[in-house]
Formats: structure tokens, C-alpha cells, sequence
């Protein structure tokens, strides 16, 4: 197969990032279209990006179909609906996280994928990020024994776009932001969510909570998987320091740490404040190289033919908890899993 041939779905923060790792870093693959129902939004990336065609509608840019594979970068409650469409059309499918809304959604876009043989992987970056990589392997090796007890921070210093304070768009700000940590925390327990219990607060945004009155900004996750292992989740959105993604392992015969929360590039000294390193100011800084990788992956996939590492249902099994910690919050109780 030559250079896969992709179409970007969504031009908004995130399609930037993709958009441009295409462009700019992976050889293998070759960006042919940029869709955003902003068509100006559209027509400005396209320019950017020096790509030629651009669209209003992922309808009308499969309409014209010259592409292997869409990277769908739109909100949260657009997924599914453009993902089946697109699988339908047989094109490969890399859906940002969280992969839907709802269950019945997710199980679409599964079935969808399977029916037509493509791929379907989901953007959980932390999965290619070097540092969360060699963690992994360092306890596959059996460096800590068994793993107990693992630990999972989330922040993020900005409110995401409107759409995503709304739980019905965009599932919560559990999905938003911590849509990671609950892929991170199963990807290292190996095991399945049985018990979630969840304390959400709204400390930073009043004004939000009057027109999204289940709207939190600070959640405490405390989780059990099937088989013993026990896990947290600390989310914080907006905090005023930075981008902050760092996990722990705590396990038989020691500890593993990951997750860098200073940016080492950025270090200044002055008489007032003696050495200071500056926090990652972004997501896009941090996961830099993890969201080349994972778009690399996705490249790889569709030219050798093989599954992808991050599947569609690693998306729906992060969703489902995600949906049992929003149900925790409304009712103040545990909820088991499965739902
Ligand atoms: N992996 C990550 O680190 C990460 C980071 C940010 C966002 N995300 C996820 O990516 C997705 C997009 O988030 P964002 O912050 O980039 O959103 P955004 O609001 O900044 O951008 C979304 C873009 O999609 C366009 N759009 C909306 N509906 C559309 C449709 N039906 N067809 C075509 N275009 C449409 C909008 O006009 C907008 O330009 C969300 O699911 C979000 O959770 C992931």
C-alpha cells in the first residue's frame, strides 16, 4: 500500500494537533482532506496545512471518498454518528477519546467497524507516551511484584469548548478530562472495573452550574477492579498551574512513578525566584510525541493489516466507567459494574 490517505474530521483544538502531525511527521500517511461543519474553520486549516480539498459536512467528503481512513476530532456527541458512517463507507476509523456518549453508541460504532473489517482505534495517547510505556514494561518484568494500588492524577488547566460541560454532549467532565486516567488505570490493573465510587465538587465555576447545574470541576475517583487491585483518579479542570498528567503504581515489593508535571525545557533562575521549572502548559505539550505515536500506530495498522492497540472496546470499557462514576456522583453511593 502507498501512503494512507486521511481525511481530518473536526478542525477544533485537537484536529490541529493531528492535522499537523500528519502534515508534518508522519511519512507514511498523506492528509487529502480537512472537514469541519465551520467551513471557514475548515478552509483555514486546510491552508495551513497546505491540503487541497476541504468539506462542510464528513457526508459530502465521502461523498467524494478518496481516502483510506478519518481521524474524527469532533465533539464527543458527533462520534458515533460519523464514525458508522465512515466505517459503512469502509474507511479505517481513529476516534479521539471518549469514544461516544452512551453505550448503545459505542456498540454501533463497534459493530460498525467489525461488519466492514476496519480498524477502529481510539485516542488514548498516554498509551504511547515513553514514559508511561516503560513503566508498563518495567512491571510486566516484575520490578514492583503484583501491582495493589494505582494512582491516576488528572488536570488540565482550561475549561474544554461549552459542548463538553454538558454531560448529555460530552458525557461529563470525567469523560473530558479524565477519560485517560480510567484507560490508564485498567490498561495497568489488566483487569475489569467492578465498583466505582465518586465525590465531585463544583468549587471554580458557579456561574457554569446555573445553566449546567451537574456541572463539577473537581472529582475524587475511588475504584475496585474484578480481580482485588484498587485504584484513584484525582481530575481537576480548570487549575491555574498547568497540565498535569501522573500516575503511580504501588505494588508487592515497590512503587513505580510516571508522569512528569515539569516541562524540563523551561528553567529560568532570577535573584526573586531562584530556579524554577515551569509545569507542561498544555496537554499538547506534555503528549507531544505520545499523539505522533498513536497517529503512527494508526498508520501502521492499516498498512500491515493488524489490530490496533487501543480498540474500540478499550474506548466502550473506559465509557462505561465513566458513565458508573457520573451515576456515583447523582446518587452518593458506589455503583458496580458491569452496567
Ligand atoms: N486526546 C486528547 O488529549 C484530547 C484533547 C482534547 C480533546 N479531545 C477530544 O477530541 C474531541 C474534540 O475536542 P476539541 O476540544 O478539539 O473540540 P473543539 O470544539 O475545539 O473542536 C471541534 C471541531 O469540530 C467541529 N464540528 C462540530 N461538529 C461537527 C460535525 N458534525 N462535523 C464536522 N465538524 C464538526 C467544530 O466546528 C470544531 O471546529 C472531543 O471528543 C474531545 O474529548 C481529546
Amino acid at each position: 500500500m502507498d501512503r494512507v490517505k486521511i481525511c481530518l474530521v473536526g478542525a477544533g483544538r485537537v484536529g490541529r494537533v493531528h492535522g499537523s502531525n500528519l502534515r508534518n511527521s508522519i511519512h507514511e500517511a498523506n492528509l487529502v482532506a480537512v472537514v469541519d461543519k465551520n467551513r471557514e474553520v475548515a478552509e483555514k486549516l486546510s491552508k495551513e496545512l497546505n491540503v487541497s480539498k476541504c468539506f462542510d459536512s464528513h457526508e459530502r467528503a465521502l461523498d467524494w471518498g478518496e481516502f483510506d481512513a478519518v481521524v474524527i476530532t469532533t465533539p464527543t456527541f458527533t462520534h458515533a454518528s460519523i464514525a458508522v458512517d465512515a466505517a459503512t463507507s469502509g474507511k479505517h476509523i481513529f476516534c479521539e477519546k471518549p469514544i461516544a456518549t452512551s453505550l448503545p453508541e459505542a456498540d454501533e460504532m463497534i459493530r460498525a467497524a467489525k461488519k466492514a473489517h476496519i480498524k477502529l482505534q481510539i485516542g488514548f495517547m498516554r498509551r504511547f507516551d515513553r514514559g508511561f510505556l516503560k513503566a508498563k514494561k518495567r512491571i510486566e518484568e516484575g520490578i514492583i511484584g503484583k501491582p495493589l494500588l494505582i494512582k491516576s492524577t488528572g488536570r488540565g488547566p482550561g475549561l474544554p469548548p461549552e459542548w463538553a460541560w454538558s454531560t448529555q454532549k460530552g458525557a461529563g467532565m470525567l469523560a473530558e478530562v479524565a477519560s485517560h486516567d480510567f484507560d490508564a488505570l485498567r490498561w495497568f490493573a489488566e483487569s475489569e472495573f467492578k465498583r466505582i465510587y465518586v465525590m465531585a465538587k463544583n468549587y471554580k465555576c458557579p456561574e457554569i452550574k446555573e445553566r449546567y447545574p451537574d456541572f463539577y470541576d473537581t472529582a475524587i475517583v475511588v475504584a475496585e477492579f474484578r480481580e482485588g487491585k484498587i485504584g484513584t483518579i484525582d481530575m481537576g479542570c480548570p487549575v491555574e498551574y498547568g497540565y498535569d498528567a501522573r500516575m503511580e503504581v504501588l505494588g508487592e515489593k515497590g512503587v513505580i512513578f510516571m508522569g512528569d508535571i515539569e516541562d524540563q525545557q523551561a528553567r529560568f533562575c532570577t535573584e526573586k525566584s531562584g530556579v524554577v521549572t515551569l509545569a507542561f502548559p498544555s496537554w499538547r505539550d506534555r503528549f507531544k510525541d505520545a499523539y505522533i505515536e498513536e497517529i503512527r500506530h494508526f498508520v501502521d495498522i492499516i498498512k500491515k493489516n493488524i489490530p490496533p492497540s487501543v480498540t474500540g472496546e478499550d474506548g466502550k470499557k473506559a465509557l462505561e466507567a465513566v458513565i458508573a462514576a457520573n451515576k456515583s456522583i447523582q446518587v452518593s453511593q458506589p455503583v458496580d459494574l458491569p452496567l
